[in-house]
């Protein structure tokens, strides 16, 4: 089974409460306008509530997985909402959708899936071609901590999943991590175990890689590709970066 696939089964349970950042996509929709685009859709946990809150939206996202979870949300909803939302199946860093949208989303570190500068120039010049002129894109990804331990990690937002993956079970999930600091990548091991009902440990792994930036980097990716930098918050609260914030979220506009 593919990575993302195999995240696509617990994505939902595993983000149920992660919600804080979608207040900012929303009043950036609204600031900019229907069409949004979302690279890296996922299973539409935000593309949905733009869809919710009126927004023609378009996802793109590369796992067929997270894609049919989508879809499966998206069925329970109204039909204007349906209708606002197109799904494609395929990867960032080469689409072509036929439209111009007034804002771009890649958020939630989605954009560090991306390892190679070329991707990265590939997906940006893409994002451009599909945006119409002063259209804005969003780029959220963490800000490394290079003190951040490696090895075993328990992260404490991530409780045990109840009832996954069958009725009964209880599923933690654990990290092993270490980082490339050439190559500016943190490698990533999930490990899933499972306590059966009747007792049983079932255990399953699988890796994740994601490029690390740093800020005047991730600026200049940007601009070297078209963009203009506008804003660069530190959290979703928008608070100006510091070299202290968690997060890195810059607000570029297509020139
Ligand atoms: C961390 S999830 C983010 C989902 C969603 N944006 C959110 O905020 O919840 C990352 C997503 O990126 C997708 N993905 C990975 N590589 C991709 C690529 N090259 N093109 C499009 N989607 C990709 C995965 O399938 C996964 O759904």
């Amino acid at each position: 089974m593919d990575k993302y696939d195999m995240i696509a089964e617990f994505y939902d349970l595993w983000t149920k409460d992660y919600k804080v950042d979608i207040p900012l996509w929303l009043e950036y929709a609204e600031k900019c306008g229907s069409p949004v685009l979302e690279l890296a859709c996922g299973t539409g946990r935000v593309l949905l509530p733009l869809a919710q809150k009126g927004f023609e939206i378009t996802g793109v996202d590369i796992s067929e997985k997270m894609l049919e979870k989508t879809k499966e949300k998206i069925k329970k909803e109204k039909d204007d909402v349906q209708k606002r939302i197109t799904l494609t199946k395929g990867s960032m860093i080469d689409f072509d959708l036929n439209k111009k949208f007034n804002l771009a989303l890649i958020i939630f570190n989605s954009f560090q899936l991306l390892l190679t500068q070329k991707e990265h120039d590939f997906c940006l010049s893409c994002v451009h071609k599909h945006l119409n002129p002063n259209g804005k894109l969003i780029v959220s990804a963490f800000y490394p901590d290079l003190t951040r331990p490696e090895g075993v990690l328990k992260n404490d937002r991530d409780k045990p999943i109840p009832d996954y993956p069958e009725k009964g079970d209880l599923t933690e999930i654990l990290y092993y991590q270490f980082f490339d600091h050439a190559k500016q990548i943190t490698d990533i091991r999930f490990i899933l175990d499972t306590v059966k009902l009747n007792g049983g440990l079932k255990r399953r792994e699988f890796d994740l890689k994601l490029r690390y930036f740093f800020p005047a980097e991730l600026e200049r990716i940007l601009i070297s590709n078209g963009f203009e930098i506008e804003e660069f918050f530190g959290s979703y609260d928008k608070s100006k970066f510091t070299g202290k914030s968690p997060l890195m979220i810059l607000v570029a506009k297509r020139k």
